[in-house]
């Protein structure tokens, strides 16, 4: 479904060049929800942005259903864009508008007549939960609503592959946990692939098939997420492993 061949990104400043993301090859399978872990820095956004070609790759490339995204067109790029879904960290919503106007827009956009857009924002509404508060702006909202407004407009278009940038890392651990599972509930309804990234070990643990671990720009361990667990190899992954068992530890010593 989504391919990384041997993907490069450098950036160049006058001063300096950086690799953020160094020789990283990765194959996602439709339908698993992957994870991608790593410390600040270490070139998690900058490989998830190049999945869409919000980054492009300095060398190497990326494979959607076999299609390379840099031999597309402007055009052809955009409507494959439209099957690309993501959510950010600070939700990125359109802050003059309503709950409904933030959903529609990229049905707009995508030039949807009017009373299919209008179906389809409340079966979007529906889905995420966010009935009553259709005519609402974002400011009114808390932070685990407005990621639901977040991901309702990143499937408007029904699309195949969904990016989560960190989409917990600004919510309490209880919201965190409702966002996951509402994750987890459309992967499993509409069959959606879900490229996920996050500093924290507890969001891979609860929803992830499998994880990637990063590290200077590059793929350091790789394994289904059980397993990465029960047998950890690297010294990073052992980190973060050891981050949800303390967790896991403390909150188990306060229930007693
Ligand atoms: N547009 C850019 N220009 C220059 N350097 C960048 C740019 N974007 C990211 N970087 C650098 O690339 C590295 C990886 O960044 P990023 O992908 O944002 O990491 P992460 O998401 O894992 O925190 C960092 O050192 C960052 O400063
Ligand atoms: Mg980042």
């Amino acid at each position: 479904m989504i391919q990384i061949k041997n993907v490069v990104k450098l950036f160049k400043t006058k001063k300096q060049s950086l690799k953020a993301v160094d020789q990283v090859s990765l194959t996602i399978e439709q339908g698993e929800i992957f994870g991608v872990i790593g410390y600040s820095g270490a070139g998690k956004s900058t490989l998830i942005r190049m999945l869409n070609l919000l980054e492009k790759p300095t060398e190497g490339s990326v494979y959607i259903d076999d299609v390379e995204l840099n031999s597309l067109s402007q055009r052809e790029l955009r409507k494959k864009r439209q099957k690309i879904g993501m959510i950010f960290q600070h939700f990125n919503l359109l802050w003059s508008r309503t709950v409904r106007e933030n959903i529609s827009f990229p049905l707009e956009i995508a030039k949807v007549p009017k009373k299919e857009r209008e179906k389809r924002v409340q079966e979007l509404i529906d889905m995420v939960g966010l009935q009553g508060k259709e005519e609402d702006y974002p400011a009114q909202l808390s932070g685990g609503q407005k990621q639901r407004v977040g991901i309702a407009r990143a499937l408007a278009n029904q699309p195949k592959v969904l990016l989560c940038d960190e989409a917990t890392s600004a919510l309490d651990p209880k919201t965190t946990d409702s966002i996951l599972q509402l994750l987890q509930e459309i992967n499993q309804q509409l069959g959606l692939t879900i490229v996920l990234i996050t500093h924290e070990m507890h969001v891979i643990q609860k929803i992830c098939d499998r994880v990637a671990v990063m590290e200077n720009g590059r793929v350091v361990e790789l394994g289904n997420t059980q397993e990465v667990f029960e047998n950890p190899e690297q010294q990073m992954t052992k980190e973060f492993v050891k981050q949800v068992q303390e967790v896991g530890l403390r909150s188990g010593g306060l229930a007693t």
